[in-house]
């Protein structure tokens, strides 16, 4: 597999034609002109999809989606393959404005009625370089989600959870993922994938003004080619408060490279930047236990998220560690009766896959296990539809 960071392939422009016709044209086109080098290929939506599950996107994608039964859905799938900031240029033989409106909401560029012409590829291409708003400002398919982790108390499993999620999400999903340990002082993202920690983190929280995306790859260590994490271990006597215009620039510059930063937010966090956080966060995930020392905080930080979440956030509340206990635990009804809110998922205590996973520096979504088992759900919440199983036994 091709070498795969943050971003696009970002001088290449890749075409999937299926008629001589297009093909014929695209070859005229003179892309040094446009700075780009052209890799064009003889195919249709499916084999776009291939070829991107295991290649780089290119910086600008020419798909043709002309024997598509399902145009608007199966680009929807080569969506879920391709890395935040491609640039999709769509063509087709149907003159439909629904078909037009449904891509296009999906962040394509634009579409293009056969025949095509070089005049057309020109003039997209040139769209793109000249950074021309697209006709909906919407990044190809959901790039850019800030999803906060937050424990209704300490030891609850947020830092799993988190993990298993930036994994499973990167893995199975193909999505490009920031893990960021906000733990300043005793981070521990990085332990669950075997990574030694950049020590970045800390200046991407610190002056605003020398943020870019240099410092984001001096903070971030890959895992994988669609995950990174960043971990700080400060001493304990080392005395920092981050700032939050700096958190809010950071976010901002990982959401233009990702489709999801998933953030481990420790509970003694600066208020005011955890207010930040839960301000910034499309999703917002509320671990807790089904004891009563759950209850406090996660009726806080519901309380929270309604006074500064944005409008459209999704919460889940995600009752972790469930069955540990032989007495005291609440049955989930009560503790939702007393919390006046249902919780959304439950993953079981499993007392040996969680912490034999961690010692070993391995995703737990990656083996068997109770814990395993229902983690696949609360991905399916977050990305709101059903994963389909990639390997035989992996997932159910
Ligand atoms: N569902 C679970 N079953 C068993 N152990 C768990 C489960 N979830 C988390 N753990 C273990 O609990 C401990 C604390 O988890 P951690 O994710 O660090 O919690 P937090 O970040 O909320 O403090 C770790 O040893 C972890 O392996
Ligand atoms: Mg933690």
């Amino acid at each position: 597999m091709a070498e795969k960071k943050g971003g696009t392939d970002s001088d290449v422009f890749l075409a999937f034609v299926t008629d001589a016709e297009s093909e014929r044209v695209l070859h005229e086109v003179s892309y040094s002109d446009l700075g780009l080098k052209p890799v064009i290929m003889k195919g249709d939506l499916e084999d776009a999809q291939r070829y991107l599950k295991v290649n780089r996107s290119p910086k600008v994608l020419l798909v043709d989606v002309s024997k598509s039964q399902l145009p608007i859905s199966d680009m929807a799938r080569l969506a879920d393959v391709c890395e935040p900031g491609v640039e999709v240029i769509a063509i087709g033989h149907v003159n439909d404005v629904g078909v037009f409106r449904g891509l296009v909401n999906l962040g394509v560029r634009d579409y293009v009625v056969k025949p095509l012409t070089e005049n057309l590829v020109v003039r997209n291409i040139s769209a793109v370089q000249k950074g021309a708003v697209p006709q909906q400002a919407t990044s190809f398919l959901g790039a850019g989600n800030v999803v906060t982790v937050l424990g209704a108390r300490g030891g609850v499993g947020t830092s799993t959870i988190a993990a298993n999620l930036g994994w499973m999400l990167s893995d199975t999903l193909h999505k490009r993922i920031y893990l960021m340990d906000l733990n300043l002082h005793a981070g521990v993202l990085c332990y669950f994938f075997d990574v030694s920690p950049l020590p970045g983190l800390v200046d991407l929280l610190g002056p605003e003004e020398h943020i870019d995306m240099s410092m984001v790859e001096k903070a971030f260590v890959s895992h994988t080619d669609r995950l990174s994490i960043a971990t700080a271990q400060l001493a304990l006597q080392d005395h920092f408060v981050p700032q939050v215009s700096s958190l809010k620039k950071t976010l901002s510059l990982l959401g233009q490279s990702s489709h999801y930063t998933i953030i481990d937010c420790p509970k003694n966090l600066d208020f005011n930047l955890m207010k930040t956080i839960v301000a910034e966060s499309q999703v917002l995930i509320i671990v807790c236990d089904l004891t009563f020392l759950s209850v406090r905080d996660t009726a806080r930080y519901l309380d929270l998220a309604k006074t500064v979440g944005p409008a459209q956030q999704r919460i889940f509340v995600v009752a972790n560690r469930v069955g540990e206990y032989k007495k005291g635990e609440f049955p989930q009804a009560t503790f939702e009766q007393v919390v006046h809110r249902s919780v959304d998922h439950c993953l079981p205590f499993d007392n040996a896959g969680v912490l034999e996973a961690l010692n070993k520096g391995q995703p737990v979504s990656a083996q068997a296990g109770p814990f395993a088992k229902a983690l696949p759900g609360l991905v399916q919440l977050l990305i709101g539809r059903e994963l389909k199983a990639k390997k035989k036994g992996l997932f159910w």
